[in-house]
């Protein structure tokens, strides 16, 4: 199977690493890809945000099989546009990627359905917004409905805050253009959280590894919230009891209802779940894998990644054993200084084999070669994974990695995996 991989992240790196370790593989081009994934296969230039440019890459390379990473494509209706020129594709329709390119949508469907998840109200007008703050006090969560590359929402301790965020989204300044033009406040959950992946076929799914990603840019989740600087998977969070409570009170609901509804969701179904002291609930849907947590969750998926993609797209997901998750892993991000603001890019980096030889798998995220030399070229950078038989060696090797990697204001996190050392150290 000749096989078109669409994205430029860490996340299609690792995704890239599982395709081409395939049986069913016979070549995979990637697009735009970046230096990692340009050592697995071909690499094209494309425009992600244009479905019928994907289509037409797809079409004259004589591709059988294409796979999307970001949700942008996806949102933008890429999967309706291969349906429409019969070519096969793995991810959800621009009507069940509404999951996560519209949360005034999602809020709503889970409303209707019963799905466990904050209270809310959807607002365009700011005059209204700011009204309802006076009856909902802080902490509460203010979001920009649309699509905002993971910064879209805002956590606000105090109501001066809150009048921030609507002034930013509702407001003549419009950060989030038209993707703030529409605002989603929502009540305050307090919890820990997770990310579960379920690969779905319309109607049945097969989970993979939880995970648990760290948001914010400083130890102990301190400092701005970023795209996400480290993640280990299995998360012990999601332990047995709590995961059948996701899949009964979640998950399900979530399938059938989008079935129900005559949108059938075929793709990745990411669920951002808080464990609440009322049980799961849903923080947000995506529509597709998690960067940086594809690159933990892939390294302990024991199966064939692009089998799995290729039978749920054909809606017989069944037919996939289930695999029972028997390592660990931890990835790190590098980023760059400045990250998540403004950042600095074109320090050389040094030291990526060094970090191979601690065990660690080095994932490109933002490089670029220039001139021979290796150089940052993005927010986060590199992605560094450790994986064992323990979270504690995962993270062990991750860490050993890193500590190999040289490049002028590398920025990481030294507590990656910390919170799943404690769960297992406090519910052993
Ligand atoms: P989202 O873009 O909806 O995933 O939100 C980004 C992050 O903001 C989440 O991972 C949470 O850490 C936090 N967050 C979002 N919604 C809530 C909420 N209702 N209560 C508490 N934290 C939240
Ligand atoms: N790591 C969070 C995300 O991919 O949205």
């Amino acid at each position: 199977m000749k096989v078109l991989l669409i994205g430029s992240g860490g996340r299609e790196h690792a995704i890239a690493l599982s395709i081409k370790k395939s049986k069913l593989c016979t070549e995979l081009l990637c697009a735009p890809g970046n230096l990692g994934m340009a050592t697995l296969g071909q690499c094209f230039p494309v425009d992600v945000a244009n479905p019928k440019e994907i289509a037409a890459l797809a079409k004259s390379e004589n591709v059988d099989f294409t796979v999307i990473g970001p949700e942008i494509p996806l949102v933008a209706g890429v999967v309706d546009e291969f349906h429409k020129q019969g070519m096969k594709i793995f991810g959800p329709t621009a009507a069940a990627a509404q999951l996560e390119g519209s949360k005034a949508f999602s809020k709503k469907f889970m409303k209707r359905h019963n799905i466990p998840t904050a209270d809310y109200e959807t607002f365009t007008d700011l005059q209204k917004a700011k009204d309802y703050l006076e009856t909902h006090p802080a902490p509460i969560v203010v979001k920009a409905s649309g699509l905002a590359a993971g910064k879209g929402a805002v956590v606000c301790q105090t109501k001066k805050e809150a009048l921030n965020a609507l002034e930013d989204m509702l407001g003549e300044k419009a950060v989030f253009g038209t993707a703030g033009k529409t605002v989603v406040i929502e009540e305050f959950m307090e919890g820990e959280e997770a990310s579960i992946f379920a690969v779905c076929d319309g109607k049945n799914y097969l989970l993979l590894a939880s995970a648990q990603d760290h948001k914010r840019i400083f130890d102990k989740d301190k400092g701005p919230n970023t795209g996400g600087m480290g993640a280990y998977a299995p998360a012990p969070l999601v332990n047995d009891k709590m995961l059948d409570r996701i899949k009964n009170e979640i998950l399900e609901p979530t399938l059938q209802g989008m079935a129900d509804e005559g949108n059938p969701y075929i793709g990745i179904l990411f669920i951002g779940i808080m464990a609440t002291k009322d049980g799961p609930k849903v923080v947000e849907y995506n529509c597709r894998l998690g960067d940086p947590e594809t690159q933990a969750v892939l390294a302990v998926y024991g199966g064939d990644l692009l089998d799995l993609f290729h039978k749920a797209a054909a809606g017989k997901v069944k037919e996939i054993a289930k695999i029972n998750h028997q390592k660990y892993a931890a990835v790190v991000v590098m980023a760059s200084e400045g990250y998540p603001g403004e950042y600095k890019t074109g320090a050389p980096i040094n030291g990526i084999r060094e970090a191979e030889e601690c065990g660690a798998q080095v994932l490109h995220a933002g490089t670029k070669m220039q001139n021979g030399v290796l150089q940052s070229a993005g927010g986060r950078v590199l992605g560094v994974v450790g994986k064992g038989d323990t979270l504690k060696t995962a993270i062990d090797i991750a860490y050993a990695g890193v500590k190999k990697i040289k490049f002028a204001g590398a920025q990481f996190r030294t507590d990656i995996g910390k919170k799943g050392l404690d769960f297992l150290s406090t519910h052993a």
